[in-house]
């Protein structure tokens, strides 16, 4: 292995076991993907791995591909690799006979099939099998050469710690590539999900509880069946974030959606799976500049009233905040406000909004907004500070009330 440049060579099971299947059945030991996968990993633990082409790719563009490959080996690449001579070759194994029939009629690529063959479905469990491995491998293979539609290569990430991190999706642990839902799952096909944004500050996650309150009010108002019990939930936060070595300067975005469906349709009667839970942790310092402030614009896009989508339930349909912060992005400020039906100050996109006017700290009526933590917390300090200064003097201090109303 030490020896020689290696490259790798994959092509799609999907494709492979339909025509394997012609000359012999197909077993997981004879495609070989696993070694394939094990002689991949090899050769990076030597610290060379190796580059990764896929057999789509080579025949939609072999010069582009091989040209690519050999700058990638360190060759020199030669406009004769794209044709050779019909027939048999003295260097061909002695499984040529039964595999190289077509090979040995060319004398070049050929573009691949445009449509796949039929499946033959008995072959589906090995399909599932290895189609895994094909993926790890096809991850390494190089974006900008050869695919049908060029994928952008992956983007900078804002934190570059949050590459490697693992996700909790159903009932497991998944690295970040992995971690998928299926798209049979209700918030794929509906937005039909509730969330919850959590933070971690010195090995504690902020109002737990009371967040927890809240998606279990979000799904009773969406009327889930199937919940996860909040000690389950709790369960799975904490083996999360302890894997992840997660305590301090991270942020949890939990999901949780009505979970698959048996067939695609809106009727949660489909919904027989029980729900998905979601624990996507990353670090991530804090969203809004705390030292400058931020500016923010006034969306047209109007909050939703409680007599259609209640902005009430924190549920996954955020359309409606995304098209506010189109415009807020549009006008070049951080986030954007929204007001309800009637024009009055709501909250922002993304949080609740506080006024503080001749002292008073004011907010809108949670009517068309979410019942916030941080407004509830806000609203517990100004308890607490009103009560600490009843103790301290029998004259209260109006400068540090707080009254709830609405932002005009
Ligand atoms: C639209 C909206 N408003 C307000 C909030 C703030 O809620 P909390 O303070 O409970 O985190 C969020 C957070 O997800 C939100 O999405």
């Amino acid at each position: 292995m030490k020896k020689g440049k290696h490259f790798i060579l994959i092509r799609n099971p999907l494709n492979i076991l339909p025509s394997f299947d012609k000359v012999v059945p197909p077993s997981f030991f004879e495609l070989g993907i696993a070694e394939l996968v094990s002689i991949y990993s090899e050769l990076c633990e030597l610290g060379s791995p190796p580059p990764v082409i896929d057999a789509d790719d080579l025949q939609r563009d072999p010069e582009a591909v091989l040209s690519g490959l050999c700058e990638d080996l360190g060759i020199p690449y030669q406009p004769q690799m794209l044709q050779w001579e019909a027939g048999p070759k003295d260097f061909d194994g002695i499984w040529a006979p039964w595999w190289y029939r077509s090979v040995h009629k060319s004398t070049g690529f050929s573009m691949p099939r445009r449509y796949p063959l039929t499946f033959p479905f008995a072959l589906y469990d090995l399909l599932e099998q290895s189609l895994p491995f094909y993926n790890v491998l096809k991850r390494h293979v190089s974006k900008t050469i050869g695919s049908p539609q060029p994928t952008l290569p992956d983007p900078p990430l804002p934190v570059p710690e949050n590459k490697k991190i693992l996700v909790w999706v159903g009932d497991e642990l998944l690295p970040r590539d992995s971690a998928k839902v299926s798209v049979f799952d209700s918030v794929v096909q509906g937005g039909d999900a509730v969330w919850e944004g959590l933070r971690i500050y010195d090995g504690k996650v902020f109002k737990l509880d009371e967040h927890l309150d809240r998606l279990f009010d979000s799904a009773k108002a969406m009327a889930f069946s199937n919940v996860p019990s909040r000690d389950w939930i709790k369960d799975a936060i904490f083996r999360t974030l302890n894997a992840n070595g997660m305590f301090n300067n991270a942020h949890i975005r939990l999901t949780l959606t009505r979970g698959k469906k048996v067939t695609s349709g809106m009727s949660p009667a489909f919904n027989l799976y029980g729900c998905t839970l979601i624990v996507l942790a990353e670090w991530k310092p804090p969203v809004y500049d705390n030292s400058h402030g931020i500016k923010l614009v006034t969306a047209t896009t109007r909050r939703n009233s409680p007599n259609s989508i209640d902005s009430k339930i924190h549920h996954n349909n955020l359309i409606n905040n995304i098209l506010a912060k189109i415009e807020g992005n549009l006008a070049q400020a951080e986030d954007a406000i929204m007001l309800d039906k009637d024009g009055f100050v709501s909250e922002t996109n993304a949080t609740n909004i506080f006024m503080v006017k001749k002292g008073i700290v004011l907010t809108p009526h949670a009517e068309y907004c979410l019942p916030g933590i941080t407004r509830a917390t806000v609203s517990l300090i100004r308890f607490q500070l009103e009560n600490y200064q009843q103790s301290q003097s029998k004259k209260l201090d109006t400068s540090i009330g707080m009254t709830w109303k609405r932002i005009y």
